[in-house]
């Protein structure tokens, strides 16, 4: 019952899978992601909604949300997906959306968090995951991890370490409740 929404690689995607969580639909932005072979290889209904194709952002999310809610997801998870998501969709799921950002919220909003923590010369920055609203990455903060910069070489994997194993603790705990 969890509809897993990305843009790309989909790592955090194969950490939701490999937790043994009840993904049962993939929602990518992008037809070429990455993210689609994962589902694929997972054997999960997967399609992509590329906003070309749409006469805007509305009809793409609703035509989205539909999807979604046919495949039976009561649950929607933004792993990597690069898209914001506007107001008619988040009806469609209230208070059950949430996303995963690799900084410490509400530093760093937006697509280049890591670079932006890089050259502001932070010591510490973080991943948070948080329910989505209209903003861009500002919904409530549900669970922070913080993870020191240095040594910056290893920044993006020692992030991406913590998302993989922070993201599927919360759906799992938000999906029990
Ligand atoms: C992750 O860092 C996520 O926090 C951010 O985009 C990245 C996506 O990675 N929103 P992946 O597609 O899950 O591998």
């Amino acid at each position: 019952m969890i509809g897993v929404l990305v843009s790309g690689e989909g790592s955090n995607l194969q950490a939701l899978l490999d937790a043994g969580l009840p993904v049962c639909a993939v929602a990518s932005s992008r037809a070429g992601a990455r993210a689609l072979e994962r589902a694929g290889a997972a054997d999960v209904p997967a399609a992509a909604f590329e906003l070309a194709e749409y006469a805007d952002r509305e009809q793409r999310d609703a035509t989205m949300a539909n999807w979604l809610q046919e495949q039976g997801v009561r649950f929607v998870v933004c792993a990597g997906y690069m898209h914001l998501l506007t107001g008619r969709f988040l009806e469609r799921f209230p208070e059950r959306i949430v996303n995963v950002h690799p900084s410490l919220l509400p530093e760093f909003p937006g697509a280049r968090a890591i670079d932006d923590a890089l050259a502001a010369g932070v010591e510490t920055t973080g991943v948070t995951v948080h329910l989505v609203d209209e903003g861009l990455d500002t919904g409530p903060v549900l669970r922070q991890e913080p993870v020191p910069v240095q040594p910056s070489e290893t920044l993006i994997q020692r992030i991406r370490a913590v998302e993989h194993r922070l993201l599927p603790e919360v759906v799992s705990d938000l999906c029990v409740r």
